[in-house]
């Protein structure tokens, strides 16, 4: 099987989560949140390099000890938008000859810091021969509205066939290039509807909700919880 090359994009600023620190740097059980992201990537066997992409201007990482996580690597190259920073990150990796057109490449949010390494190992066990690659995903469990203008249900939306798209999510080094490079980076919230838009169709394969991505602060006390129970403290 090709290398498996984890590519982190970790350069927002987390505006919906309004703290001056950015989300991925605030402490959770004891250490930035994304340190529990990172070290959970790189305990996967089938990594063979953890890749984290800050902003240029990032004041965080620095003042934190990463030494600690096998396979890391940084590059200083976050863009202005998600998909920018993923294909900053990839071009970065593919110019200095850390990734090659077949590997696979797996992007995870920082802020998913819950992601498990059985996850990740199922992932890459169901797509490690498919001609497209995948995602990680949850069946809409609940009833879905659509809301109007004035916040009044407008229609309720069958959630048969639905899914919720999670990371990380799966792609061949260069097929993730060309669809980046054809896509619109504002349109573009994750890889998968960048493959789309070249006229493929990625694997679904069932994720976790416990693989949420901490997005609100109301959030940090269930990521705390969880991982507190799988450490046992
Ligand atoms: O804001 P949101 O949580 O949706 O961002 C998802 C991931 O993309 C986060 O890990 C965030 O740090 C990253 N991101 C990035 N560059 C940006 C915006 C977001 O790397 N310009």
């Amino acid at each position: 099987m090709s290398r498996c090359v984890a590519l982190v994009p970790a350069a927002g600023f987390g505006q919906r989560f309004g703290s001056p620190t950015p989300k991925q740097y605030l402490d959770l059980v004891g250490r930035p949140l994304m340190a529990h992201t990172l070290a959970t990537l790189a305990a996967v066997p089938a990594i063979d390099l953890v890749a984290v992409v800050v902003s240029p201007g990032d004041e965080w990482f620095d003042g934190f000890d990463w030494s600690g996580i096998a396979k890391l690597t940084v590059l200083r190259v976050g863009g202005a938008s998600r998909a920018q920073s993923v294909q900053n990150g990839l071009s970065a990796l593919r110019a200095d000859g850390r990734l090659a057109d077949a590997d696979w490449l797996l992007v995870h949010d920082a802020a998913r810091c819950c992601v498990s390494v059985e996850l990740v190992e199922r992932l890459i066990a169901t797509l490690a021969d498919d001609p497209v690659g995948g995602l990680l995903a949850l069946p809409v469990p609940d009833t879905v509205k659509r809301a109007d203008a004035a916040g009044r249900i407008a229609a309720t939306v069958s959630r048969s066939g639905l899914w919720l798209a999670q990371t990380p999510q799966m792609f061949r080094a260069a097929t993730l290039a060309e669809a980046l490079e054809q896509g619109a980076s504002d349109a573009i919230t994750d890889e998968a509807s960048a493959v789309e838009a070249l006229g493929l169709a990625p694997r679904l394969v069932e994720g976790d909700a416990q693989n949420f991505k901490v997005t609100y602060p109301r959030d940090l006390a269930l990521a705390a919880a969880i991982l507190a129970a799988r450490t046992g403290q």
